[in-house]
C-alpha cells in the first residue's frame, strides 16, 4: 500500500483519519422481540429508535422474512450503542448478504473525529479501490459515514457526529429525519445547532422523538441510585471474530483502518490478534476460523463475542447473580482468549451469541507497551470463585469514562 503523509485536523498520520473508538456494534438476529426480552429487559439497553425495514424488502419475499423492526439501543448519550436488525428481512433486501449468507453481525462501527475525516477517508478508499457498500447521513442516529467490509465480509462503519441524547431521554422526532444523504455531502456543512434552529424556525415539535419505556420497577440500589437491575452497562465492546484468512484481516485491520496491535498470542497453536483503537488493550480481537471448532460454541458465527463493561466489579458480581437468578445461560470461555479483560463471564443471548460482561480492562500508554503477564491480575474462569472484593490495580480506574448519571 502506498505509504503517504495525510494532515488530519493539524496532524500528520498515514491515513486521512484516525479512528478514536469502537462507537456502536451490531447484530442481525431471528426473533427481535425475543432479542429485546434479552438485551433491554435483562441488559438494561435502551431503545432510542425503531426502525421498519418492510418497505425494502421485495415485495416477493414479504410475506417471507418474519418481523421487519430493527432497534437502536443506547446506555449512554450516543444515541445507539448496539442495534438489533431482523436478519431475515435484512438478508432480504441487502445485497451484500448473498455473498455472505452466514454473516450474523450487522455492524463495526468505528467512531473518528470530524466530518471532514469521514469525507477524506471515503475518497482515500475509493482511490485505493478498497469496497465501499453506501456512504451519507442516515437517521435515526444523525452520522456521517461510510461503510466498508473487512475481507470476511463483516461491515466496518466509519463515522462522525452520531446523535446525543440527553437528560430529557428523547431521539430526534421523525419530522427531523429529513436531512439523511446518500452520498457524501459538500463540506463544510451546517452545524447541527444551525438544523435544529431550522427545525425550530418550521415549527417542529422537538418533544416527538422516542422515549424509553421501563418495563421493571427500580428496586435495585446500585452505587446509591435506585435502578430496574443491579448493573449498569457502560460500554461497548470489545468485538472477537473469526476469520478465514487472517493475514488478510490483520493487514486490513492495521494497514487500513490504523488500529494498533497490542498483541498476537498463540492458543491451541492458534495465533489470535488484538488491537485497540485508544487506550484499551482491545477492541477488536481476530480469531482464526479453525479455532472454532475448538471451542465448542453455541452458535456457528464468525462473531465469537462482544463484550458490555458494567461500571464497577461489584456491578459485575450484582450481574451475575442477577442474570443466573433470571435463569440465562451462562458459560466459560478460556480466559487465555480475552487478555487484558478482568474477571469476566459470557451470558448467552437468544441467537447464541456469547455476550462478553466484564468491568476491567487493561489500558496501554504513549510506550504502547501492555503488562508483562506476571502484572496481570489472575482470577478463576468461574464467577462462582470470585471474591466480594478485590484489591485495586494501578489502571483500574482509568480509560473510557461514563458521562452522565446511571439511569
Ligand atoms: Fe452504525
Amino acid at each position: 500500500m502506498e505509504k503517504k503523509v495525510f494532515t488530519v485536523d493539524g496532524v500528520e498520520i498515514n491515513r486521512p483519519f484516525q479512528i478514536n473508538r469502537l462507537g456502536h456494534f451490531g447484530i442481525n438476529v431471528i426473533d427481535p422481540q425475543a432479542s429485546l426480552a434479552f438485551y433491554e429487559k435483562l441488559l438494561g439497553l435502551e431503545i432510542s429508535d425503531k426502525i421498519d425495514f418492510s418497505q425494502r424488502v421485495p415485495q416477493s419475499l414479504q410475506k417471507l422474512v418474519g418481523p421487519t423492526e430493527g432497534y437502536f439501543t443506547r446506555f449512554g448519550t450516543d444515541h445507539h450503542s448496539f442495534v438489533l436488525f431482523p436478519k431475515r428481512a435484512v438478508h432480504a433486501f441487502n445485497m451484500h448478504y448473498v455473498d455472505y449468507p452466514q454473516l450474523s453481525m450487522n455492524q463495526l462501527t468505528w467512531q473518528v473525529g470530524s466530518l471532514e475525516q469521514v469525507i477524506n477517508g471515503h475518497h482515500w478508499f475509493e482511490e485505493q479501490r478498497i469496497k465501499i457498500l453506501r456512504s451519507g447521513r442516515d437517521l435515526p442516529g444523525s452520522n456521517w459515514h461510510f461503510y466498508a467490509p473487512d475481507p470476511a465480509g463483516h461491515i466496518n462503519e466509519l463515522y462522525y457526529g452520531i446523535e446525543q441524547i440527553g437528560w430529557d431521554g428523547l431521539s430526534k422526532p421523525k419530522t427531523m429525519h429529513a436531512v439523511s444523504y446518500q452520498q457524501p455531502p459538500e463540506l463544510p456543512h451546517i452545524s447541527e445547532f444551525t438544523e435544529v434552529n431550522r427545525a425550530l424556525k418550521a415549527g417542529h415539535h422537538l418533544q416527538d422523538g422516542w422515549r424509553r419505556q421501563e418495563q421493571l420497577k427500580e428496586t435495585y440500589n446500585v452505587g446509591g441510585t435506585l435502578l430496574a437491575r443491579p448493573f449498569k452497562v457502560t460500554k461497548v465492546g470489545p468485538v472477537h471474530l473469526f476469520v478465514e484468512d487472517y493475514e488478510a484481516a490483520k493487514s486490513f485491520y492495521t494497514e487500513v483502518m490504523g488500529l494498533r496491535i497490542s498483541e498476537e498470542i498463540v492458543y491451541d497453536g492458534q495465533t489470535c490478534l488484538f488491537l485497540r483503537a485508544n487506550t484499551e488493550h482491545h477492541s477488536l480481537a481476530i480469531f482464526p476460523m479453525a479455532l472454532q471448532k475448538q471451542l465448542n460454541l453455541p452458535l456457528q458465527s464468525s462473531t465469537l463475542s462482544f463484550g458490555f463493561r458494567v461500571g464497577s466489579y461489584q456491578q459485575l458480581l450484582d450481574a451475575y447473580q442477577f442474570l443466573k437468578e433470571q435463569g440465562q445461560i451462562i458459560v466459560q470461555l478460556p480466559i487465555e482468549l480475552s487478555p487484558g479483560i478482568g474477571h469476566h463471564f459470557y451470558v448467552i443471548d437468544p441467537d447464541g451469541f456469547c455476550v462478553q460482561i466484564y468491568f476491567e480492562m487493561e489500558q496501554i500508554g504513549w510506550d504502547g507497551r501492555t503488562k508483562t503477564p506476571h502484572l496481570r491480575r489472575e482470577f478463576s474462569a468461574s464467577p462462582e470463585d470470585w471474591p466480594l472484593s478485590i484489591p485495586a490495580q494501578s489502571d483500574t480506574f482509568d480509560g473510557e469514562v461514563f458521562m452522565g448519571p446511571l439511569n
